[in-house]
């Protein structure tokens, strides 16, 4: 999504004083070097209120991200987001500068593959296609099919020829794509830190709670938590969810800044949950923001030929469903 940033009415609704006047002057520092240096700031849904409000040119979910990194004309990409998030960006857009702010900004779903496991898993299982999650490194894409998102994982599952994909890395996404799609869905066994946490039983007690509650949870929960859901999608697609059923009262089965951040484009909405943060996501600061404007860190880069194989795989799923 476009913004206009800064926010200043969002960041002093959602930050005490003391806060919002720290982060002011670091704001307006960042947003006048963006412009001097020709820089645009990808922010992910999940990062803290500060950035999305204050300096970011577009939010959104991986695929939304993917593809204004693939758009955009600015001579630089920084990215507020995990590493893969960063990493997709230069594979897309290999002729830009991609900076993030922090590189151990990692992300549990992708450090749990090796590009061995999926030769193994190949060998294993001769013909079936692979599809990759984008929580995923260059490495592991280049070995893959087709890539995929939260936003279009049944849509890539469904096109593929034959009964049987193999899904990789994240076990429960593979298990309720499965679900989804009735193919035998043959997975890695990857966990999302954050939403692996979720239980049917905690959305059992809420509904006791608040009847009414109307509960959306990222398809990265277990299958248990997404059957007990009213609604499943992406991060961005479960706002438009929100905006489409305006529910008074709501449960977000995902990481919490989400929350805070679309609190004023649902105002109507009273949220009730449990925070859970991912220690990733939160490492991207905007005084770390700053420091990779002011010194050009850190670079992304990507080697050939890992970069054009994991492109073919981004931009097959493109193709199949953006
Ligand atoms: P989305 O693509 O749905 O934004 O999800 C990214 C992610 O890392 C969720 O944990
Ligand atoms: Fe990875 Fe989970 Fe953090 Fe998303 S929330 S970046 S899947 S660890």
């Amino acid at each position: 999504m476009n913004v206009q940033t800064p926010n200043y009415a969002a960041l002093r609704a959602l930050l005490p004083e003391p806060e919002f006047a720290l982060a002011r002057p670091l704001i307006e520092e960042i947003n006048a070097l963006k412009r001097e240096r020709d820089v645009v700031i990808l922010v992910h849904n999940y990062q803290i209120p500060s950035i999305y409000h204050g300096i970011a040119d577009y939010t959104g979910d991986s695929l939304g991200l993917s593809v204004e990194a693939a758009k955009t004309r600015a001579a630089t990409i920084l990215f507020c987001g995990v590493h893969f998030m960063a990493e997709t960006a230069k594979i897309v857009s290999p002729e830009k500068q991609v900076l993030i702010p922090d590189l151990e900004a990692g992300c549990s779903l992708s450090e749990s593959i090796t590009p061995d496991d999926v030769r193994t898993l190949r060998a294993l299982h001769p013909g079936v296609p692979v599809v990759c999650y984008v929580n995923t490194e260059a490495d592991i894409k280049a070995e893959s099919d087709v890539c995929c998102t939260s936003a279009n994982a049944a849509k890539v599952v469904r096109s593929l020829p034959g009964r049987q994909v193999i899904f990789i890395p994240d076990a429960y996404l593979g298990q309720n794509v499965g679900r989804e799609t009735g193919k035998e869905v043959i997975v890695h066994d990857g966990r999302c830190i954050v939403h692996q946490e979720f239980t049917a039983e905690q959305i059992a007690a809420y509904r006791a709670q608040f009847p009414g509650i109307y509960v959306v949870a990222h398809p990265e929960c277990h299958p248990s938590v997404v059957a007990a859901a009213d609604f499943t999608g992406s991060t961005s697609q479960m706002v438009a969810a929100l905006q489409r059923i305006r529910p008074g009262k709501a449960m977000l089965i995902t990481e919490c800044s989400m929350a805070a951040n679309i609190q004023l484009e649902v105002k109507h909405i009273d949220f009730d949950m449990p925070c859970t943060l991912c220690p990733h996501m939160k490492r991207i600061t905007l005084e770390k923001v700053l420091r990779s404007l002011q010194d050009d860190v850190y670079e992304v880069e990507v080697p050939e030929p890992t970069r054009s194989r994991a492109a073919a795989a981004i931009h097959r799923m493109l193709e199949i469903g953006a």
